[in-house]
């Protein structure tokens, strides 16, 4: 049958087209699809038979369309021509336009005059295309020229400077907002002026009723001595200002309090500030004796270690 294209070329592209939409409208990381969720590939095999199955019910219609005709009619439908669509006439008209050469009935006219052992030259037109290529590049080196060499536009290493100048302020703006991503997994004791200077403040508005004013305690436990119910050392103490003490006693979540991360990760480190103070009235000790592990575990020096490299590699070096 005739149509423009035959259907071993129609089916397949159909069906790509119809893979390409599910692949880009289905999110599924960076697996195919289809591999990722195999329902998808169920779905794709049917496609494809459902696209077979209507190419076959459409050429079995026309052959029989075509059986039910007499034979002038046969004759008639197979010298009929395909018509070309308008896409197609229009597409060779700009190619043609673009080439601007003579066709070979015309080529009589621009042939030059000399003729070496048989060997003869056309003087066809330069091409539209390249022409206006070539005019396109001209503009844009003059264009260059006065940009950078005249007027000394940015190059790239300026281009470098104000990215990673961009990049640095991405970073602290990150970092601000990243303070509340701090968890049990990432808190760190603070010991700067300001970061004490909060947590005291929210010490101050939240936890005095039972821990007093100096932390030597009432209601809840001295905070100032080396005894703690519910662990000693940064971790503890944020865990348990974020999700406060055994049932029944008084000290509640803070974290569901209004409390963000980052201000526990301040008030806890205020609170082991306070840490050997003495109190007006304090509290007898409570719990257990608490010794902070030595930091200066050799692990964890290789690590650091390893952290300041790593920080270290990240500052490129600028001329
Ligand atoms: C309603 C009274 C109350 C308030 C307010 C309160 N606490 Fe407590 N706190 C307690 C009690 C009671 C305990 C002991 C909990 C237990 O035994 O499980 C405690 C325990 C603690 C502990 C653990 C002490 C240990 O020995 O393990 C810390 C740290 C602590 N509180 C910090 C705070 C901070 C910081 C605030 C303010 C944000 C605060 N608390 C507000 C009553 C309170």
């Amino acid at each position: 049958m005739r149509r423009l294209t035959p259907s071993w070329i129609r089916v397949p592209v159909i069906f790509f087209i119809i893979v390409g939409l599910v692949e880009y409208f289905v999110d599924s990381g960076d697996q195919p699809a289809f591999i990722a969720q195999p329902i998808i590939l169920l779905f794709l095999v049917l496609v494809l038979i459902i696209l077979i199955g209507v190419e076959a019910i459409i050429a079995s219609m026309e052959n029989i369309l075509y059986q039910s005709m007499d034979e002038e009619a046969k004759v008639r439908y197979d010298t009929s021509k395909v018509k070309t669509p308008k896409l197609f006439i229009w597409i060779r008209k700009i190619y043609l336009k673009l080439l601007d050469s003579k066709p070979i009935e015309q080529e009589g006219e621009i042939i030059l005059d000399h003729d070496y052992d048989g060997i003869q030259e056309l003087d066809n037109n330069l091409p539209p295309w390249w022409l206006y290529g070539f005019y396109a590049t001209i503009i844009f080196a003059a264009v260059y020229l006065l940009r950078f060499h005249v007027f000394n536009g940015s190059n790239q290493y300026d281009e470098l400077k104000t990215e990673y100048a961009n990049a640095e302020k991405a970073i602290a703006e990150y970092k601000k907002t990243a303070k509340d991503l701090v968890d049990i997994n990432t808190v760190e004791q603070l010991t700067d002026a300001t970061s004490l200077a909060n947590g005291k403040k929210i010490f101050m508005t939240n936890c005095i009723p039972c821990h007093k004013a100096d932390g030597g305690g009432g209601i809840g436990p001295n905070l100032t001595d080396k005894y703690w119910i519910l662990g000693g050392g940064i971790k503890n103490v944020f865990h348990t200002i974020s999700e406060g003490g055994r049932d029944g006693k008084g000290m509640i979540a803070w974290s569901k309090s209004g409390l963000k991360p980052s201000d526990i990760e301040q008030v806890a480190s205020y609170v082991l500030s306070l840490q050997g103070t003495t109190p007006a009235e304090p509290k007898e000790p409570q719990g257990e004796l608490w010794v902070e592990e030595s930091p200066e575990t050799p692990t964890e020096n290789a690590t650091q270690e390893m952290d300041s490299t790593a920080v270290d590699s990240t500052a490129v070096e600028m001329k």
